[in-house]
């Protein structure tokens, strides 16, 4: 894992913003994994100030999003198939046929999370798999003691992200209790990921994930051993780290 301290939030998005950025010049045509939560906010601002310079192109790209709740309409505000399409999709030329965001309100859910792993590998996997932490260390919906080898599944929300995410809600029991979610091995296989945290309240998280001992317990805590993970921090999701990077 490379780890990378920036000052502040600003700072962390410019930088993750970069390497998106080299990612999609370097592959027109790349398969980007993305996230929604607060943190990748900053991050598809900058993205799309590029676009809007001509600097970025993202006619090509194909993207898979990591999860989404379930029972909720597209055109929910806070379902992540508006999220998507209010931050960052209605901004740039992306093609809408190469948009992957999983369905909160399939009937048949077994069979839409093996069809959204098929449509992954059909696409010769993920690239890039932009990726939040919870302040329990999940990535994507996996909670505490999700398997390492799991793939998209529906998850159940741990009472913790529940409550993280009540923020977006006028109230803590409007926010649903499951999501459909790519499962840890899925996130694993992507070729390159990039993590991003800012924050204080993602110090412990962190902590556990880059330096403690790599359990389901701590879902985040598998990145250890992917072979090109990218972490990028503020100074404050970083406070808790006890080596100097
Ligand atoms: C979002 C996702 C989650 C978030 C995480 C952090 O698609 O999969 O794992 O990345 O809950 O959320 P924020 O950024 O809101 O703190």
């Amino acid at each position: 894992m490379k780890i990378i301290i920036e000052k502040n939030y600003e700072d962390l998005s410019k930088q993750a913003a970069e390497i998106v950025k080299q990612a999609i010049q370097e592959k027109l045509n790349l398969v980007l994994g993305l996230a929604t939560g607060s943190t990748p906010i900053g991050l598809y601002q900058k993205l799309i100030q590029m676009h809007k310079q001509n600097v970025l192109d993202f006619s090509k790209i194909i993207t898979f999003n990591l999860d989404e709740y379930l029972g909720l309409p597209a055109n929910h505000s806070q379902s992540y198939h508006y999220y998507m399409k209010e931050n960052f999709f209605d901004n740039i030329n992306i093609d809408s046929k190469n948009i992957h965001i999983p369905n909160g309100e399939t009937k048949d859910v077994k069979v839409f999370c093996r069809d959204y792993e098929q449509d992954i590998q059909n696409v010769g996997g993920i690239d890039l798999q932009i990726l939040g932490i919870g302040s329990d260390g999940h990535i994507g919906f996996n909670e505490p003691g999700t398997p390492f080898n799991s793939r998209t599944h529906l998850a159940k929300l741990a009472q913790s992200t529940i409550k993280d995410n009540s923020r977006f809600f006028e109230k803590e029991e409007d926010v649903p209790k499951f999501a459909i979610t790519m499962g840890v091995q899925t996130i694993f296989e992507a070729k390159k990921i990039l993590l991003l945290a800012s924050g204080e309240n993602k110090a412990i998280s962190i902590a556990k994930a880059l330096e403690g001992p790599i359990t389901s317990q701590i879902t985040a805590s598998i990145l250890q051993k992917h072979q090109d993970t990218i972490v990028i921090l503020d100074e404050k999701a970083a406070s808790k780290l006890k080596r100097k990077y």
